[in-house]
């Protein structure tokens, strides 16, 4: 099984313009090299075991796409995934950071990634672009994870409202087009499990992180009603609602990762327990949910000097 660009085999290898100035992303496939070939070495299909068949219990064989899964907690939750003997479909905006990441999984859990996609999600319709390149890969996707995102920290009238655009891009409009999309297709077969990535941020308004903070009440809220709906149709959605997490999205929003911040390991372990007990909202770790507890006006005051 071998990691390929797909450039010049179709729409696939069509090179995306990335809008936060990235290197150009050739959208990329890994794909089996066939089914004879994977039978030889234990997968037999894709609702029972692959590769060593020393998976744990729980979603084995199931299909989980994974945005955002180049690092951090959507690394993690791949991880995590993988070693529960799931087939796994990575996306993210940049194509090298991707391979690598797939590469690395595929030498810990044999088989377990089945492509890789290639798409920024602050682009227009970018998670219309996603659900699009899985579709016609002919892939069905059991368990969704909208986990890509970014923050930005500072007083509003300093940040770029550029970058601010794309951050309600990744975080609002690529989460709503994928769920929407996906909850579809999963309503349709009568199952289905999404896991959208929210934050304790989403509990309250974030000075000088406002907009990052507003997003996720959106995910979290939005979530939550589509579980409502979502339910009769068999349909499991939920919100995870991580705390201070130690990942790269500190450095990447401008601020220090506080000492106090939890590994994406145990982030990713609360979220795939949280997911089987079909929890409506996952907050990992005693003191984010104490946190939750906090009056308002506290936790506004706090948030104002932490970030500023
Ligand atoms: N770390 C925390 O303290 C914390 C707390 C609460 C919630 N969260 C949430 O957890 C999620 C994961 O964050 P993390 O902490 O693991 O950060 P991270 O390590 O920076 O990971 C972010 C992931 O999102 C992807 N991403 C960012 N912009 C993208 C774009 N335009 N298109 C496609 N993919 C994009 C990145 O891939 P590329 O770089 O290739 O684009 C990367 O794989 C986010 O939704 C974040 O808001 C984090």
């Amino acid at each position: 099984m071998a990691l390929r660009s797909n450039a010049g085999e179709g729409e696939d290898g069509a090179v995306n313009s990335n809008a936060r100035g990235r290197e150009e992303s050739l959208c990329i496939a890994m794909e089996t090299k066939g089914a004879g070939f994977m039978k030889m070495w234990g997968y037999k299909d894709r609702f029972g075991v692959i590769g060593n068949g020393a998976r744990r219990a729980g979603q084995n064989g199931k299909t989980v796409l994974v945005t955002g899964a180049t690092s951090g907690i959507g690394l993690a939750m791949a991880r995590e995934f993988a070693s529960r003997g799931c087939h796994l479909v990575l996306s993210a905006s940049r194509e090298r950071p991707l391979r690598k990441v797939a590469a690395r999984l595929e030498r810990e859990f044999p088989f377990s990634v089945i492509a890789v996609i290639c798409q920024n999600l602050a682009e227009d319709g970018g998670g219309i672009g996603l659900y699009e390149k899985v579709s016609d890969r002919n892939i069905t996707v059991d368990v969704l994870v909208n986990n890509a995102g970014f923050g930005l920290v500072g007083e509003e009238i300093s940040l770029s409202l550029v970058r601010e655009r794309d951050m309600i891009g990744v975080n609002i409009a690529a989460v709503t087009e994928l769920t929407h999309l996906f909850l579809r297709d999963m309503c349709q077969r009568g199952e289905g499990k999404i896991l959208n990535v929210a934050s304790v941020g989403a509990f309250q308004p974030g000075p000088y992180t406002g907009a990052y903070y507003a997003t996720k009440a959106y995910v979290a809220n939005y979530s939550r009603a589509l579980r409502v709906e979502a339910k009769k149709y068999g349909v499991q959605v939920s919100v995870l609602c991580p705390g201070t997490t130690r990942t790269a999205f500190f450095d990447k929003a401008g601020s220090a990762v506080p000492i106090w911040a939890m590994s994406a390991r145990k982030v990713a372990k609360a979220a795939f327990r949280g997911l089987e007990k079909n929890r409506e909202m996952i907050v990992p770790g005693a003191g984010n949910k104490l946190l939750r507890l906090l009056p308002q006006r506290v936790k506004l005051q706090g948030v104002a000097m932490l970030k500023r």
